[in-house]
């Protein structure tokens, strides 16, 4: 986790860093820093403290000089509490530096080179500082390589050293870190939302390679001290495009996007209204040669693979499991060369998920990912990637990651079931079409979003909620309910409504409001059941219903969702949920970008 960055050029650094490290600040928000060396007279000062961004901006509000080189970090803390001394950058002799990740042996470093008396902080990361500075002897390559010969763990370095005025050095091993030269100068990031506001031309540091970044240029050296040449590649996410649009918050902004976001994620995949992924380099023996497959992801991602499991069940009549990836390792899974691995990340940096690949992948399997972010680890140690185009997600909660997930699946449910003989070609092709009609039912809930603004202030108050439905609305509701509890902090469970009467219905009162998701026909008399139950025992009732359906259930609050087949009714029903939670949480004034102890990318174990 943590955000990372680095800028060498023109511009005054400060300003560079503290504007990136507003963007990078989903990445982690308890404390952020940044390290700078003033022109003239060369000097590295370093402002730092406990809180966000706009705490330290406000640190560095009295420093006026000029600065053309820099580093900066925004922390989610993992060694050492949240505090001013265990704020990004730590300096030791001649160097400063910031990290993200986790040294693993970092007691042992302290005893092997007596560094106790040296270190202020609680941190992994200042053992590293303190490490580099006692290699350092006029040569940052030569340091920097002896530094991690010596280091276990995950780690993305970015140093500078005091006698090299305008030049910043990386080195990483797993944790990600992008890089750029361009016209205003060098810079790197943890994440390449950080440079799209100079660039869309980019390279992945490679794992173990030194980077000197200097105002002209950048040097990369292979772990023989050979120089290798960075391999560009280009985004097509627009400059700027992670700004706020004049939303107040990005995950309304994000939310609105979605529309957009899956029309970009299909209309190259789809030719003579069949779904093609050649584009992509996705053979069609992939989809054919497999007896089963396995999803890896992990929260909202991985609530778009269970989606993808009740239409693999239902269209392809294939086995198919899951998996949590945090699970994955420890839940002896049952993978061969038989198995389709699809991974799903937002991020594409997601550690449980990057490490379940590596791992399905020893297992003789091969591996899609179906992934947002270029270049990304989880993508490079794929054996095929197919990217979703939902451009930056910079808010905590995941929205249009999520859509545009979905979307890719009903392609490669469209694909499999057209190759495996399963689907006709016109059977394919009016999947498809019904796929091509869902950015306009998103945009009909979200032109009626003041309705569900209306439902959300029914449930202000509440401390706990159940979501409830039955096959694919439970699945709706599993994400609907992860996206309320984590920016509203409402306790909302997702149940099966059928298993209530098996225990939770003893937890339903009148103080407990009840989001119920309809939109299955075949599913409707018994959800109707269900509901009547709750409401029965007091609760307050609101139904996300698919408009047809609607007729029997005008008891209770409804929103009235556009018709579309069963199968495809999860894109507009989640997007209303996902308008639901946004509610909740700009209503009670929280910030709703960033919940608490949340990070972006969660790259730690
Ligand atoms: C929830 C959310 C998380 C992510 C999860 C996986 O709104 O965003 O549950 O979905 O951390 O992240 P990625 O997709 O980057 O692997």
């Amino acid at each position: 986790m943590c955000g990372i960055i680095g800028y060498t050029g023109s511009e005054n650094a400060r300003e560079v860093l503290l504007d990136a490290l507003e963007l990078l600040e989903y990445r982690g928000y308890d404390s952020a820093g940044v390290a700078v060396k003033e022109a003239g007279s060369g000097k590295t000062v370093v402002r730092r403290c406990a809180g966000r961004v706009r705490d330290l901006r406000k640190l560095c509000e009295t420093e006026t000089h000029f600065s053309g080189c820099g580093i900066g970090h925004t922390r989610w803390a993992t060694h050492g509490g949240v505090s001013d001394v265990n704020a990004h950058p730590h300096q030791a002799g001649s160097v400063t530096l910031v990290h993200n990740g986790i040294i693993e042996n970092y007691r042992e470093l302290i005893a092997d080179y007596g560094l106790e008396g040296k270190l202020r902080s609680e941190t992994d990361s200042e053992v590293v500082a303190a490490l580099l500075d006692y290699f350092y002897e006029g040569n940052p390559q030569e340091a920097v390589q002896k530094t991690v010969g010596r280091l276990k763990g995950t780690f993305a370095l970015v140093v500078m050293f005091e006698d090299r005025r305008d030049a910043i050095y990386a080195v990483r091993n797993v944790s990600p870190v992008v890089a750029t030269l361009c016209e205003q100068g060098a810079m790197l990031a943890s994440d390449l939302t950080a440079l799209c506001r100079f660039t869309n031309r980019y390279f992945v540091l490679p794992e173990y390679q030194v980077l000197e970044l200097r105002k002209d240029g950048v040097t990369l050296w292979d772990p023989d001290g050979k120089v290798m040449e960075p391999e560009y590649q280009t985004v097509d996410w627009e400059l700027n495009s992670s700004g706020k649009n004049g939303y107040p918050f990005y995950m309304e902004k994000e939310i609105m996007e979605q529309p957009g976001a899956v029309t970009r994620t299909i209309e190259g995949r789809i030719r003579g209204g069949m779904p093609d992924f050649s584009a992509d380099g996705v053979p069609d023996t992939l989809f054919t040669d497999c007896e089963r497959i396995c999803v890896i992801a992990c929260g909202t991602a991985m609530h778009a693979g269970l989606v993808a499991q009740a239409l693999v069940k239902s269209v392809l009549h294939m086995h198919i499991e899951v998996e949590m990836a945090s699970e994955f390792m420890y839940s002896d899974p049952v993978i061969d060369e038989k198995t389709l691995v699809i991974a799903v990340s937002q991020s594409g940096e997601t550690i449980d998920t990057l490490e379940a690949v590596k791992y399905a992948r020893l297992r003789g399997a091969k591996c899609l990912s179906v992934i947002n972010v270029r270049g990304s680890s989880i993508a490079r140690e794929s054996d095929y990637v197919i990217y979703t185009s939902a451009g930056p997600e910079i808010a905590v909660a995941s929205t249009k990651a999520y859509t545009t997930q979905l979307a890719v699946f009903y392609l490669i449910v469209a694909r499999m079931a057209h190759s495996r003989g399963i689907f006709t070609e016109e059977e394919t092709q009016c999947f498809i079409r019904e796929l091509q009609r869902t950015p306009e039912t998103i945009r009909d809930v979200l032109a009626r979003r003041r309705e569900v603004h209306v439902l959300a202030k029914k449930v202000l108050a509440a401390k706990d909620l159940f979501m409830i439905g039955r096959g694919l609305d439970h699945s709706i509701l599993l994400e609907g309910s992860l996206k309320l509890k984590e920016v509203s902090y409402i306790h909302s469970e997702a149940y099966a409504s059928g298993e209530l009467k098996h225990g939770p219905i003893a937890l339903i009162t009148q103080d407990t409001p009840v989001v119920a998701s309809v939109t299955q026909d075949k599913l409707m008399s018994k959800e109707l059941s269900n509901i009547r139950e709750v409401a029965s025992r007091g609760a307050d009732v609101a139904v996300f219903v698919k408009d047809s359906l609607a007729k029997e259930l005008e008891d209770y609050e409804l929103f009235r969702l556009p018709d579309m087949r069963d199968e495809f009714m999860v894109m507009p029903a989640s997007v209303a949920l996902q308008l639901l939670a946004y509610y909740v949480s700009s209503d009670k004034g929280f910030d709703v970008d960033k919940p608490r102890n949340l990070a972006k990318v969660v790259t730690v174990e």
